[in-house]
């Protein structure tokens, strides 16, 4: 048998175990069905003939000295890519953003605070104002100490936690003054600095532009922002997981209502999935005791009522589809390719950051279940993981990646055989070498706790050359779409898990075929262009954007 050739199963079951346990997804897309206002038709970018301030955290470029020499690179993840694709769009754009890096602090400080002009075609590069293409960012300087309580503190940890359901409730959190300051000093200071930015570039508007904040940081701008420029169109997209009000309870009062006032600002705050944005209604119902309508998906707010709406984010596929036939990802192809025939072995991939909310520790515990149970597939299946180092500065995340080695270490002695460890951890990002990885595998695993959306699931089914079947948890934003087309794993659960990934190894190819290409069909049909038109058209007819 070669690995790459050969489709066949390593045995297989006369009747594979439940390929498609898909009752949440269908109950989910009846309600939304039957009950949702219909979707708009989408409005192109380019006819948009509104100003737009967008705002993250994240920068789409961050500047670095290296050498003595000033080179600016790409920032890095799926929202940069999908935001670069709209403002490049749009007639009239500004992307405010945090100057992160000392050198983006030398840029914001050398233009006064004021916008620069970026290119992003190859390496970005600063340029005038009039180059054609040209993306106007302006980076926000903002007080150190203010912005480590802000992203150190409340952000990453607080926030990012209660959103992913991280806590351990017997043990943590501890709230105290430390944590009460941090949210005062730090989260509301960065968030009105982030305000006056975003105001300031809607007044040189004449007061009038259409406002897109995103993510989590960014929860109180929209109230401030619509107290100062009351003209103003404002949504928020929430990247990550919005759970119930019950969730919500870990944070005191006082702090979680603001959180919900600030973000009552807005026309419309969106998400990933139906499933976000009802308990983020329910929040605003049971934690505020506002009237909400969960057939139409508003809250009531004094006068004002905010939309919460469902916008899948995607990729862009035929970029990516150009990068699997790049040939950087050509030559590591090969080299994977001649690894896994001489092994004679089949292969899962996993990429991720190394955060706790991915769930990599139960994916090892897991597969060393899989080995455990299955003996026949001890040396025959090798299991890549490209886990890139994150936010280490967070105690919890430098813990879990000291987990991670542990597991890895205790799985590849009891299963090396004839030198060769079953799971081959790589701790950098290797884009060539994941998207070459995708390409030839057999399952692809992500078997987070919690996730938005997780685009690795995407990217994956998009660029399989042997119909990887997605092993894909329940509780990421991807199973809304994709579920009825994965083998749906439950995070918890490490036998089910293990069971999981044998039968997407020993699936029958024909059903991988089937599988993989109605994966990827969803992908194609929905990639990140409709993520913005649709966005587009939704703020368009909620608000009438001043027609
Ligand atoms: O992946 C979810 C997300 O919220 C992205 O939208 C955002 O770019 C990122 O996490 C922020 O995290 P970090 O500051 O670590 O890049």
């Amino acid at each position: 048998m070669t690995a790459i050739a050969d489709d066949d199963p390593a045995t297989v079951p006369d009747e594979p175990r439940t390929a498609v346990p898909d009752v949440h997804h269908t109950a989910v897309s009846d309600v939304q069905n039957e009950e949702r206002p219909a979707q708009r038709n989408p409005v192109d970018p380019g006819e948009l003939d509104v100003p737009v301030i967008v705002l993250s955290h994240r920068a789409p470029v961050a500047f670095r000295d290296e050498g003595g020499r000033r080179r600016a690179r790409r920032g890095a993840g799926g929202l940069v890519t999908a935001l670069v694709g709209l403002a490049g769009q749009l007639h009239d754009t500004v992307w405010v953003c945090a100057a992160s890096t000392e050198e983006d602090v030398a840029v914001a400080r050398e233009h006064k605070g004021s916008a620069i002009y970026v290119t992003m075609t190859g390496e970005p590069k600063l340029v005038d104002p009039e180059t054609t293409g040209a993306l106007q960012i302006r980076l926000v300087e903002v007080d150190r100490a203010a912005h480590e309580d802000f992203y150190g503190v409340i952000s990453n940890p607080m926030l990012w936690f209660v959103q992913h359901g991280l806590y351990d409730l017997a043990h943590s959190p501890n709230f105290g003054q430390r944590e009460r300051d941090a949210f005062e000093h730090g989260y509301v200071s960065v968030n009105e600095t982030f305000a006056d930015a975003v105001s300031h570039e809607v007044e040189e508007r004449g007061g009038r532009a259409l406002v897109m904040l995103h993510d989590y940081h960014f929860y109180l701008v929209a109230d401030l922002v619509r107290q100062r420029c009351p003209d103003v169109v404002l949504s928020h997209f929430v990247h990550i997981p919005w759970p119930g009000p019950d969730a919500w309870r870990i944070l005191p009062p006082d702090m979680r209502e603001r959180l919900l006032f600030g973000l009552l600002g807005n026309d419309v705050v969106a998400f990933h999935t139906e499933r976000f944005a009802r308990n983020f209604l329910l929040c605003a119902q049971e934690l505020l005791g506002l009237s909400i309508n969960l057939d139409k998906m508003t809250v009531q707010i004094g006068k004002r009522t905010v939309t919460a709406r469902t916008y899948p984010i995607s990729i862009d596929v035929d970029a990516l589809v150009e990068t699997a036939g790049s040939k950087a990802v050509r030559n590591r192809l090969d080299d994977l390719e001649q690894w896994l025939v001489a092994a004679d072995a089949r292969l899962i991939v996993r990429v991720d950051r190394t955060d706790p909310s991915k769930n990599i520790v139960r994916g090892f515990l897991a597969f060393e279940k899989l080995l455990d149970d299955h003996p026949e597939l001890v040396g025959k299946i090798r299991f890549l993981a490209f886990l890139q180092p994150s936010r280490l500065d967070v105690p919890e995340y430098a813990e879990y990646i000291g987990q991670i080695g542990s597991v890895v270490a205790r799985v590849n002695a009891r299963y090396t055989r004839h030198g060769e460890a079953p799971i081959d951890l790589r701790l950098h990002e290797d884009f060539p070498t994941a998207v070459a990885a995708y390409a030839i595998c057999d399952v692809v695993l992500v078997n987070s706790i919690a996730d938005g959306m997780n685009l690795v699931a995407k990217e994956a089914v998009s660029v399989s050359r042997r119909d990887a079947v997605l092993a894909l948890s329940e509780n990421t934003g991807a199973h809304e779409e994709l579920g009825a087309f994965a083998v749906t794993l439950y995070p918890f659960d490490i036998q089910q898990q293990a069971d999981g990934l044998y039968e997407a190894l020993t699936m029958p190819a024909i059903r991988r075929r089937e599988l993989r290409q109605a994966a990827a069909d969803i992908v194609r049909a929905n990639d990140v262009g409709k993520w913005l038109a649709f966005q587009l058209a939704d703020l368009t007819e909620i608000t009438g954007l001043w027609s």
